[in-house]
Order: structure tokens, then sequence, then C-alpha cells
């Protein structure tokens, strides 16, 4: 669940150390452009324009929201499915407790976490709950 939404003077970078979510990513990505072929992909909702902070416990499976459609973000709600976007969320663990900051411009390009790409012009002249 998100703790709470982070203001941006609280922004901080996190350290890259999702490296399994990295390798999971680039397996969706294989397996999204395969599946484009049968099913059109829609393209991800910018669900809002700074990241959500959220306490992550350790050895726990999450589904981070990839569409931008889900009401629990910045997780899945099954959304994706739901309105057919032949999109997937990303599944992810950390290895200790610890609070990260969450995507949910769906834009970084270190998912599940905030890159910072929230604050180009390209999301913040965006409209939330609209795709980039
Ligand atoms: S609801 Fe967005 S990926 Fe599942």
């Amino acid at each position: 669940q998100p703790e709470s939404e982070v203001r941006e003077s609280e922004f901080l970078f996190l350290p890259v150390t999702n490296l399994g979510a990295e390798l999971r990513w680039n397996q969706i990505r294989v397996f999204s452009s395969w599946l484009d072929k049968w099913i059109p992909r829609k393209k991800p909702l910018v669900a809002q324009k700074k990241p959500i902070k959220v306490f992550l416990k350790a050895g726990k499976t999450y589904k981070w929201c990839v569409c931008g459609r889900s009401k629990n973000q910045p997780f899945c709600d099954a959304s994706h499915l739901f309105q057919a976007t032949g999109l997937f969320p990303l599944r992810f663990k950390v290895e200790e407790d610890r609070s990260a900051f969450l995507c949910a411009c769906k834009a970084t390009s270190k998912p599940p976490y905030c890159d910072g790409t929230h604050k180009s012009n390209r999301v913040q002249n965006a409209q939330e709950g609209s795709s980039l």
C-alpha cells in the first residue's frame, strides 16, 4: 500500500539494486513484442506525475502496475486484464525491508523505481490518465 505521496522536495534517487526486476522487465518486453503480433498492446497511461513512496517487505512479491490503469497505484489491480491492454505487471522483490519511490508516470527507465523522468516536460505536460 502507498505509505504517502512524495513531495518534489523529498525526492531521492535510489541506488540501482533491482537487477532481478530489470531482467524480468526485459523478459516482459521480449514477450510483449511477441504478443503484440496477436493482441494489440495499448500504451501505458500516466497514473500520476510524481512517484509514490511505499514500504516494501523483504521477500514479498510485488506487482508493479505497468499499464497505469490500476486504481491501487503503484501496484497492479488486474485492470490491465479487464481493459485488455496487452500489458502485464512487473513482479519484483526486495532483499531487505525498505522504503522506495515507485514510478507512477510509467515512463521510468528503471522500473519499478522512479528515475526522475516524471520531472521531464514530456510527463509534466501530459494529462494524468492519458498516455504520453
Ligand atoms: S493494473 Fe496495470 S499492470 Fe495490472
